[in-house]
């Protein structure tokens, strides 16, 4: 696939087949997602990637807790509530998805269920956590590099037939994913990846996101055109 044929459509995947990703595979992508650029070329991460019992006990352990009303405790700051253009475009995605999942406004079961699909990480044979070495934690470019060889991930996947979404919602509980992902103490987990085939039929799976256009997010200067 063209680059750019990949970057245009890539999207969010959030309904998987029930068939395994190959462990060469996913070793392949990561692979290619690390020529991501960081600063000073520090590459300040690292992958536990969990597929079978080891996943299905994080799922288990993240529903159960946000169930139970344990708090949210990602390990990374979150800052004020979204408000104004980046509320709306939050509810707008939110209204694509429930649009084509059948899920009305006020049917809190169902919605609930949506919810409860992302703690589980929408039941995605592979998760990629995603972490970077404590030792560096209160600087924002570890996290900033993170986010640029997670984009290259969940790209190189799309270019390989799979999908991804990354997924805030899959370490909202972090203990759990560090109890049962084995991740050490002195690595902050920042986001993780579920990863699968994705399945065509699943409806969530072909919505496409707006964008802002570029004359709204880029200020050009100096141009003699
Ligand atoms: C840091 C980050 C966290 C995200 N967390 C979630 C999540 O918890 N649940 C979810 O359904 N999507 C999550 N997403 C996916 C976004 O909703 C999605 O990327 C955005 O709506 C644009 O859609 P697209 O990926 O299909 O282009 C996350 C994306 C990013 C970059």
């Amino acid at each position: 696939m063209e680059y750019e044929q990949v970057v245009r459509e890539r999207r969010s995947i959030r309904g998987f087949q029930k068939k395994p990703v190959p462990k060469e595979l996913v070793r392949e992508v990561l692979e290619i997602a690390m020529r991501a650029p960081t600063s000073l070329n520090t590459q300040p991460w690292n992958f536990y990637v969990v597929a079978g019992d080891v996943l299905n006990k994080i799922r288990k352990g993240n529903v159960e807790r946000n169930v139970a009303g344990v708090p949210d405790s990602r390990e990374f700051r979150m800052g004020p509530g979204y408000e104004g253009a980046h509320r709306e475009r939050q509810i707008e995605i939110a209204k694509q998805l429930f649009a084509v999942m059948g899920i009305e406004r006020h049917d809190k079961e169902a919605r609930m269920d949506w919810v409860l699909r992302g703690f589980r990480q929408f039941d995605a044979p592979v998760s990629i956590v995603v972490t970077y070495d404590k030792s560096i934690q209160g600087s924002d470019i570890a996290p900033f590099d993170c986010g640029g060889v997670v984009n290259c991930i969940v790209n190189t996947a799309w270019s390989k037939g799979l999908g991804c979404v990354i997924n805030s919602q899959g370490i909202m509980q972090s203990p759990v994913v560090r109890e049962h992902a084995k991740i050490p103490d002195d690595q902050v987990i920042q986001t993780c990846i579920a990863m699968g085939w994705p399945d065509d039929e699943f409806p969530a799976n072909s919505v496409v996101s707006n964008r802002k256009s570029v004359d709204e997010a880029a200020t050009f200067l100096g141009f003699e055109d």
